[in-house]
């Protein structure tokens, strides 16, 4: 790469993070395991893909522990969080590591074997159906197994570096 094509790409990185704080994602946390230890790291790279068959989007960072339980095909849950679970954003988001990040909240293992978060939005179990590599992430699909939904509908919002909630 020429210098002047590294200074475009500098540029262009740092003007796409700006663009960035500006979208506004709900934050999930998402778990597995991996070798016999659960895992649970915050993510907003997650999107609906298809309803023929249920399907979600994630994107996960090549280097992220989690990359590698999925790369594998491991079952795993989105937990969509509840406005009233930022503590729990923040551990998962690099706020705190391994079990530690179970230390908030009361998670519970479904039919399944994938923690799952109580009182979170909703509980998406999901089966790896296909991978791809981009760049320093993986995208991976999750194809739904099992949902489970809370009543209310508040969730939490990350947006311009700061959690908060939607008022309508
Ligand atoms: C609000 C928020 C959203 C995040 N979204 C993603 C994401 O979508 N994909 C990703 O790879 N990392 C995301 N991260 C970063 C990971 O949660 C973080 O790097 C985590 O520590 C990775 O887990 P590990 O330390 O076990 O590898 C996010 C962090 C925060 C705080």
């Amino acid at each position: 790469m020429l210098p002047d094509d590294k200074s475009t790409q500098v540029d262009l990185i740092s003007s796409t993070k700006l663009a960035l704080r500006r979208l506004a994602s709900s934050v999930t946390v998402i778990t597995s395991y991996y070798e016999g230890q659960r895992l649970a790291m915050a993510a907003t790279a997650v999107d609906a893909l298809s309803m023929e068959p249920p399907s979600l989007l994630v994107c996960i960072n090549q280097t992220a522990s989690m990359h590698m339980a999925l790369n594998l095909g491991t079952a795993f849950c989105i937990n969509i969080l509840h406005r009233s679970q930022a503590e729990i954003a923040q551990l998962c988001g690099g706020g705190a590591t391994g079990e530690e990040r179970f230390s908030v909240g009361t998670w519970q293992d479904t039919v399944e074997n994938v923690p799952c978060l109580e009182g979170a939005q909703a509980n998406i179990v999901c089966t790896v159906d296909a991978a791809f590599a981009y760049g320093t992430h993986g995208i991976f699909v999750g194809k739904v197994k099992k949902v489970m939904v809370s009543e209310s509908i508040d969730p939490l919002i990350y947006m311009n570096g700061r959690y908060l909630g939607v008022s309508e």
